[in-house]
């Protein structure tokens, strides 16, 4: 990777071991998926899910056969399985990997890869010009956060929504996840005075000894509204939240007055609904722009640059990728689950580790 890399040790359960499998010809190929094995409903629990194994079909013309190295757990996952993903899907998530078979001339073998293939050690696709992620500028883990929807997401909420100029106060919740972590960074890098919010002592300095916020701040202490207020000083220009519920209610009235908050999500509110974002007729809140923001929106227009962007800056050294990995496919629920509680010890960015070399 180009820069700095802070990474936890792989956790998680380990995959159960007659997953491994030896590859031969490429027609024998097989490999592991992990399925919808019925609708969630409140909290995420494991029998949501089942491993499945099939037979890899050869790419057809003009496609190619990617075996994934790492996958993604992300909040957005739990909607899309309440919501279109069927029972027998395979979990939409984004990945990364190596191309192994290819009926594609511009991506020989070996070529690093970035797609939404789901909770999958191969795919067979046709490639879009912007699935194609430079070795150059990322590893997978790079593309994966940094370079990845987390990234793009921190950027596009930071300066195409939030307009993040040098001198303001910038709070960030869920400072030290995936989002939050690139949001940080890059409101330092912005020349901005940056109030980071976390949940547990560990992930509070992680925001500050590793990310550079001036000041980090633990929303499950009895002092964190007293805190917040005091570090906020002459107000908070730009609130990037993650979290939504009382976080939000706590941190709204502390903009200024021409301050914003933009919404990046509600992650509180997805498993057990603890009270939405204050009403726009909040008499407190009224005259404050909240703002909230769909990356995908962005994308037709601003993948492109704001990854050229994101590169430029992960090359600097003024941005660090940051990965908690899971080890197998079969840890992939337990990653997910972990999203969605407070104070847990996975720093940045949760991937689900397939593979580790890029043999093809
Ligand atoms: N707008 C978009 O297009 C877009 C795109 C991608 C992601 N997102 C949003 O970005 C947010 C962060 O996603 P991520 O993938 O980066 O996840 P993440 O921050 O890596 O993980 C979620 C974190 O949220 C915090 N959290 C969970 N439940 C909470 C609760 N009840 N109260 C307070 N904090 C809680 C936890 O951190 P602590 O323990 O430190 O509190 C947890 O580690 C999510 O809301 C997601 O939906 C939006």
């Amino acid at each position: 990777a180009p820069a700095g890399r802070a990474a936890n040790e792989p956790v998680g359960s380990p995959v159960s071991r007659e997953k491994q499998h030896t590859e031969s010809a490429p027609t024998a190929r097989q490999g592991e998926s992990v399925v919808m094995a019925r609708r969630p409903g409140g909290a995420v629990d494991r029998d949501d899910f089942a491993v499945r194994r099939r037979r890899i079909a050869p790419p057809g013309d003009g496609e190619v056969l990617i075996r994934h190295q790492v996958t993604s757990v992300d909040p957005y996952q739990l909607n899309n399985m309440r919501r279109h993903q069927q029972v027998g899907d395979i979990v939409e998530a984004g990945c990364v990997g190596v191309v192994v078979e290819s009926n594609d001339s511009r991506a020989p073998v070996g070529t690093q890869v970035a797609t939404y293939s789901g909770w999958t050690e191969y795919s067979t696709r046709r490639l879009a010009a912007t699935e194609f992620a430079d070795r150059a500028l990322g590893d997978e883990l790079d593309w994966i956060h940094v370079l990845g929807t987390p990234g793009v997401t921190a950027y596009v909420g930071l300066h195409d929504v939030g307009g993040v100029s040098a001198g303001w106060t910038v709070a960030v919740s869920a400072a030290a996840g995936a989002v939050g972590g690139v949001a940080v960074q890059l409101a330092k890098a912005a020349g901005a005075r940056v109030i980071a919010i976390a949940g547990g002592s560990d992930r509070v300095r992680h925001t500050t000894d590793v990310l550079g916020a001036d000041i980090g701040l633990d929303y499950r202490t009895d002092t964190f509204e007293r805190d917040l207020r005091t570090a906020a000083g002459n107000g908070i220009d730009l609130f990037f939240d993650n979290v939504g519920g009382s976080l939000l209610r706590s941190t709204l009235p502390l903009l200024t007055a021409s301050g914003k908050a933009v919404i990046s999500g509600r992650v509180s509110a997805y498993v057990t609904d603890e009270g939405g974002p204050a009403h726009p007729g909040d008499p407190d809140t009224e005259q404050r722009t909240v703002q909230g923001f769909l990356v995908g929106d962005y994308y037709p227009t601003r993948l492109l640059p704001v990854r050229a962007e994101l590169a430029r800056l992960l090359e600097a050294g003024q941005l660090t990728t940051v990965v908690s990995e899971f080890e197998g496919l079969g840890s992939a629920p337990e990653a997910f689950a972990s999203v969605f509680r407070q104070g847990s010890p996975y720093l940045g960015k949760r991937v689900v580790r397939i593979a580790r070399d890029q043999s093809t």
